[in-house]
């Protein structure tokens, strides 16, 4: 079976959790600090969190900027729940906006079009490693004195023109599940260059408890969405690959494309005017007259895993029941639900796995 992903772990990420292990200080210390300073200086931001997950780490932002009960959150349709669940979790309403279909990004035009009195805050996602299209964004953003959360769960190391993805608007949060360019096996991060928001986030991280000498007093009714000492670990031997990792998929990605260049029916991923795409995944988009599942589930019998790009939101049940939306209300980001493949890209891969790739899909197509 060529698997869809697989994390690429050594001798280094075993060589630093024993260092943790025998050191003693398992939770949040200071393996935790070296993974954050890492990713700060990688990013160029001033403050970075680890946090147990990049889901935790979007709630925690909506938290640090007070979004609440009444009010409206601006969220690309197309990605994982994750990205809007946290706002209704905290009773606050996700508008879902379109996205333009040669990225898988938020469209600025709907974007515009969205916005009223109840707007609080902008999700824009960084689809599959590829940055949103941030300029109009925050312009919009900044017309209307809205904070933005980029969700980059997908993207570190991405970049929009020259500056990284995660240090482009008011905070950012990163995933390392594994299924992500690096991993920890689960956790995430938060960054941002604002000194207030910073105090929150690391008051919230940790139970709201502020030492104020031998022990804590509690300011605020915080979290415990913290990452141990040990995944951070894995982290920080992560980090030291990032550039090695995402140089490889970038060839691999161009390989892919190559070789399915001239195949009919099928819309390649290729690179914005922005630059800066990291092929976290490699998502295709196929013409409706072939029946998407058939083609992933035919391929995955054949040994090849592919999957679905990620979800509409609109047309998921939840937000169907609980805000009202319909099916292919938000038509692009519906058709990417519909029509996108992910195909299997991970550096280990080897030519011959990436021409089995490539021979499976065609031969599956080819009998559609
Ligand atoms: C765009 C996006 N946002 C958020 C998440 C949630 O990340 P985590 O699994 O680290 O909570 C994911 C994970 O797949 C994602 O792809």
């Amino acid at each position: 079976m060529i698997p869809l992903i697989r994390p690429f772990l050594d001798e280094a990420e075993l060589q630093e959790i024993a260092q943790v292990l025998s050191s003693g200080f398992l939770t949040q210390g200071p393996k935790t600090a070296e993974f954050e300073q890492r990713v700060a200086e990688h990013i160029g931001c001033k403050y970075a969190f680890a946090m147990s997950s990049c889901t935790t780490a979007l709630h925690l932002a909506l938290v640090a900027l007070d979004i609440k009960h009444g009010d409206e959150v601006l969220v690309a349709d197309f990605t994982f729940p994750a990205t809007a669940n946290v706002v209704v979790q905290q009773g606050a309403r996700p508008v879902l906006v379109d996205i333009d279909l040669d990225t898988f990004t938020m469209s600025p035009d709907d974007l515009e079009r969205k916005i009223s009195s109840h707007t609080k805050a902008i999700i824009p996602v960084d689809a599959f490693g590829c940055a949103a299209n941030y300029d109009p964004i925050l312009a919009i953003a900044e017309k209307h004195r809205l904070p933005v959360i980029e969700d980059a769960a997908t993207a570190i190391g991405a970049k929009y023109y020259d500056r990284f993805c995660g240090n482009l608007s008011t905070i950012g949060c990163f995933s390392f599940h594994p299924r992500k360019v690096i991993t920890t096996g689960e956790g995430g991060m938060i960054t941002t260059n604002d000194s207030v928001l910073a105090e929150k986030i690391r008051l919230l991280r940790s139970h709201g408890g502020v030492k104020t000498g031998a022990w804590f007093q509690y300011e605020a009714a915080g979290f415990n969405y913290r990452l141990s000492d040990i995944l951070s670990a894995v982290g920080v031997a992560q980090m030291a690959k990032l550039p090695m990792l995402i140089e490889r998929k970038r060839l691999l990605a161009s390989l892919m494309s190559q070789r399915l260049s001239k195949l009919a029916g099928v819309c390649l991923p290729t690179e914005p005017k922005w630059g800066g795409h990291i092929y976290q995944s490699y998502v295709i988009l196929i013409d409706p007259q072939f029946d998407r599942d058939k083609v992933v589930t035919e391929m995955r019998a054949r040994g090849v895993e592919a999957t679905i790009g990620t979800y509409a939101l609109h047309d998921q049940p939840v937000y169907q029941r609980q805000f009202g939306y319909q099916a292919g209300q938000l038509p692009n980001s519906h058709a990417a639900f519909r029509r996108s493949i992910t195909l299997p890209l991970y550096p280990q891969m080897s030519e011959s796995d990436l021409d089995l790739v490539v021979d499976t899909f065609k031969a599956v197509l080819s009998q559609q």
